[in-house]
């Protein structure tokens, strides 16, 4: 299994709650995978309190996700009667329990929370379930620029950290950093079409904090 099962203690005691939409990912999808369809199929992998559905309920695409867990999964059929069907709890890397294929596959930060070798196979399980020319945005891979890797502790391959005692990573389990050449390499079987290093230095207090993360969108090939 990869799901770190800290994002479930997380959830039960109320933390990582983001409800308000991504703005990163707002505009990714508008600039590069707008739905421009009825019946247009989204998938979103792991999609913890709810955040971005608001903006597919406005768009009205066909909605999924899949999330590792089960209380966050239940709270959300609960906010979204309307989802029932659609959101169910399971891990994104072992398949997607949904028949069919989906135009656009939305991902923020949730593939970056497993380890390399999970993310290779959630990868496959993706391109999978891309109908032909479908998309994959990915918000927020975070980077190896990013001060946070150099704090963490080796989580089984050279790219993932763990063991993080305080900031956001803390009781999250993996964490996964990439640089140009790893999300290369691992979305070699998609064409890339478009990828953004966005880095935030901070300035008062100058504390040295400063974060990195990727922004992408690949194409089933
Ligand atoms: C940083 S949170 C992001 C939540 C949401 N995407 C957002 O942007 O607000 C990462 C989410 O990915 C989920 N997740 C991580 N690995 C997973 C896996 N292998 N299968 C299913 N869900 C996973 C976690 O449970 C968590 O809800």
């Amino acid at each position: 299994m990869s799901f770190s099962n800290e994002w479930e203690e997380r959830y039960r005691e109320n933390t990582h709650l983001s409800v308000w939409p991504w703005s990163d990912l707002v505009s990714f999808v508008m600039r590069h995978a707008r739905p421009d369809r009825k019946n247009f199929r989204v998938l979103e992998l792991g999609c913890g309190a709810g955040a971005n559905i608001p903006f597919f309920e406005w768009l009205g695409v066909d909605y999924h996700a899949i999330e590792g867990s089960r209380s966050i999964v239940e709270r959300l059929k609960t906010t979204h009667p309307e989802l029932e069907e659609r959101i169910v709890a399971g891990d994104f890397t072992r398949g997607i329990p949904f028949p069919g294929r989906f135009d656009l596959v939305v991902d923020r930060a949730a593939l970056t929370h497993n380890d390399t070798a999970s993310i290779e196979m959630a990868l496959e399980v993706v391109r999978n379930k891309l109908s032909s020319g479908g998309k994959y945005v990915g918000i927020d891979w975070f980077s190896t620029d990013y001060c946070e890797f150099e704090k963490g502790t080796t989580g089984g391959d050279e790219n993932t950290r763990t063991g993080y005692r305080e900031g956001s990573f803390s009781g999250v389990g993996k964490v996964h950093f990439s640089d140009r050449e790893h999300l290369l390499h691992l979305f070699r079987n998609f064409e890339i079409m478009a990828l953004e290093h966005k880095i935030i230095r901070r300035e008062i207090p100058q504390d040295g904090w400063h974060f990195a993360s990727w922004n992408l969108v690949a194409r089933k090939i």
